[in-house]
């Protein structure tokens, strides 16, 4: 394992105890259920909060008895389960920890993951204690790990709503050991009709909202928003309409295997994902591409990938 903690705020030595990370034997940051806490959880990513404590077995796939998170860490990561046995991998935006199940529960990797949002309460449930887990509240800029350390280093569904998306990926990159990997996804943007779309169009007014006014009116529209994007799919107008109804996109991101309950509980917490982010910043593969070149990869690729029924850019690269 061997990971070197440090102070984000000083680069001072940091060391685990159960009662926290402690510098100079005083514990600077304390541990609460099972997650080193680094940062509040007043930040911009309070929403996140909210929605995976709320539905934190919602997309775990050992709770919903899927496959879907580990076909889609496997596709896109491409990574050998065998080859990940006592490698250091760090996650980076773990949420309530659907991606942590699938690396702790089919890998012998040692995992640290990261979010900034007290989701990482939702992980612990999900995915804790097991001494192959470490769990930091921290956000991506101010990471408590020295640089150069990770055999292999993956951010998923993330980098989209941070605020500074470049500077993200050189974070990420700064993590990685040389000789190691980084694999991101994010959300991608084709042309300006990407923003034709329900989403783009109601944000600016629905992340005002608080958490509760937003999922309440989820809540009680979400019925009549399934059956109309269905009949719409049904009748073979759904990729032309869909994009205007104010629920996620039930044909192109769900599993397509999903009871209906299932299906139910998937559309509010992706619709309240849609509309509650601070920060939602869909990019181009080609701009992704440079970025990991301009901040040192090598052997950088980037493409879509398919999983399921679900497609996700991808691109990834190995440290110099
Ligand atoms: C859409 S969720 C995805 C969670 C998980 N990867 C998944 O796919 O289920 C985005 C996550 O990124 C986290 N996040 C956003 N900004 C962050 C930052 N600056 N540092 C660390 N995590 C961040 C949020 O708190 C949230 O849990």
């Amino acid at each position: 394992m061997n990971i070197q903690l440090i102070n984000p705020s000083d680069g001072g030595v940091l060391n685990k105890t159960p009662e926290g990370l402690t510098q100079n034997g005083l514990v600077i940051y304390p541990c609460k259920n099972g997650a080193y806490r680094i940062v509040k959880d007043d930040n911009y990513t309070e929403n996140f909060g909210y929605q995976w404590n709320k539905f934190a077995g919602t997309q775990v796939d050992k709770s919903s008895a899927l496959s879907i998170s580990k076909s889609r860490f496997f596709a896109e990561s491409q990574w050998d389960k065998e080859d990940l046995g006592g490698k250091n991998i760090l996650e980076v935006g773990s949420g309530a920890g659907r991606f942590s199940q699938v690396v702790l529960d089919f890998t012998k990797g040692n995992l640290f993951s990261v979010d900034y949002s007290n989701a990482v309460e939702a992980n612990y449930k999900n995915n804790g204690p097991n001494e192959r887990f470490n769990l930091f509240q921290a956000s991506i800029y101010e990471m408590p790990f020295a640089p150069g350390q990770f055999d292999k280093v993956f951010c998923f569904g993330v980098l989209q709503h941070t605020p500074d998306v470049e500077l993200s990926v050189k974070t990420l990159i700064d993590m990685v050991k040389p000789g190691g990997e980084l694999v991101v996804d994010f959300y991608p943007i084709n042309g300006w009709w990407t923003k034709l779309n329900a989403k783009y169009i109601f944000r600016p007014y629905t992340k005002k909202l608080t958490h509760e006014k937003l999922f309440k009116k989820i809540e009680k529209n979400i019925d009549w928003l399934i059956k109309t994007s269905r009949f719409f799919s049904k009748i073979g107008i759904g990729k032309l309409t869909n994009r205007f109804l104010p629920i996620c996109d039930i044909d192109g991101t769900l599993p397509q295997n999903l009871t209906k309950e299932q299906l139910r509980e998937w559309c509010i917490l992706d619709t309240f994902d849609m509309f509650s982010p601070q920060y939602d910043q869909p990019q181009k593969i080609s701009t992704v591409i440079g970025w990991f070149n301009k901040y040192g990869m090598k052997g950088v690729s980037g493409k879509y990938v398919h999983f399921e029924n679900c497609v996700a850019p991808v691109v990834r690269g190995t440290k110099q």
